[in-house]
């Protein structure tokens, strides 16, 4: 039974070039990129931020599933009807991030473990009933500093969390984030990527976690953003098309990407490089926050009340990526409407 829900709701999410928008940014997170861009930091900004984004008109032709955050997620979109109810209304599959974030792990100099395990089981029973069909967790690996004792913990937790999470009927997405930030190149990119993809598929064999009812998602391997050699889409590509063909599961549920500080142009440029790479064997789609984000809250932090354009400029960059899903994007078919912004936001709990 509860594998069927699972089942179910995989199937939903890699609904054919449809992607996951995670707005699932914490008080904190949001609360930052609000700051940069002098919108004021409350709660009826962060909820009226949510609500645009989601009541955008058509926006469920491009997009299956919503991450959202705790607080979001128990709030009303309208007079009695939580957003999760408004998107199952609209077919769209709401989810739950559930790991509280990061923190400094003792004797380990800047090294994050997530926490929110404790608790985790009966808040799961709760998302549940509150409508959530899919979650995630998230945990940070910087290329040249993250030691093989914390990722490894890191990975447990992953692990005890997916279990949990499948035995409440709730698909985990398990989000290794492979930081994008630091000097590394793309070669100690994969190989990082690599040991901890490999470990992560080992901890889930051995806590028994089924895998065709998780999700995992994943950065793209490139190098550091304050690498001296930049790669290049064909390498960024190449090297992510050959990390996921190697060291995923064939049977896994699916695959989806976050964005990690790249800008939407080169986001949605290189899904559509991996995409041409292929096929896989497994359902592929993207998961972004900034890269669909970030030209809209420029726009919403101009003016909230012009809700016309700023829908208008997420529509254009969920267009874009839809294009890229097929494999069909290039440059060029940049409309000029959502390609520029100003700078990348802050990235989730750093
Ligand atoms: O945890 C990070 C989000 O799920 C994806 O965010 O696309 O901004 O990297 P991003």
């Amino acid at each position: 039974m509860k594998s069927e829900i699972l089942q179910n709701t995989i199937q939903k999410l890699f609904t054919k070039d449809k992607g996951i928008l995670a707005a699932d940014e914490s008080i904190k997170s949001i609360d930052k990129r609000f700051e940069i861009l002098g919108i004021p930091q409350t709660v009826e900004n962060r909820l009226a931020w949510r609500r645009l984004l989601i009541e955008t008109p058509d926006v469920s032709n491009y997009i299956s599933g919503v991450i959202f955050y705790d607080e979001t997620f128990k709030q009303e979109i309208e007079p009695g009807k939580t957003f999760a109810e408004y998107c199952e209304e609209k077919g769209i599959i709401p989810g739950i991030k559930v790991d509280e974030g990061l923190v400094d792990f003792p004797n380990f100099p800047n090294e994050k473990i997530t926490q929110g395990i404790d608790g985790l089981r009966k808040r799961f029973e709760e998302y549940f009933l509150l409508g959530a069909r899919f979650c995630k967790w998230r945990v940070v690996v910087d290329v040249k500093t993250s030691t093989d004792d914390i990722i490894e913990l890191n990975l447990r937790n992953l692990a005890i969390y997916a279990s949990l999470a499948q035995e409440a009927g709730i698909v985990p997405i398990l989000e290794p984030e492979v930081l994008y930030d630091g000097e590394h190149d793309i070669h100690e990119c994969r190989e990082k990527m690599s040991y901890v993809l490999t470990h992560l598929f080992g901890d889930l064999a051995i806590y028994r976690v089924d895998i065709k009812n998780v999700i995992l998602k994943t950065s793209m391997v490139l190098a550091g953003k304050k690498s001296i050699q930049k790669s290049t889409p064909e390498e960024i590509a190449e090297e992510t098309s050959i990390l996921l063909m190697s060291t995923i599961p064939e049977n896994i549920g699916g695959v989806v990407f976050l964005s990690g500080g790249q800008t939407p142009v080169e986001s949605t440029l290189n899904l559509s490089n991996i995409i041409n790479k292929g096929p896989y064997k497994f359902p592929l789609t993207y998961s972004y926050s900034r890269a669909l984000q970030d030209p809209v809250l420029e726009s919403f932090a101009k003016d909230m009340n012009n809700v016309d354009g700023i829908t208008k400029i997420f529509i254009d960059r969920l267009q874009m990526n839809t294009l890229a899903l097929k494999g069909e994007y290039t440059t060029d078919k940049e409309t000029g409407i959502s390609s520029t912004i100003n700078q990348v936001t802050h990235s989730q709990d750093l």
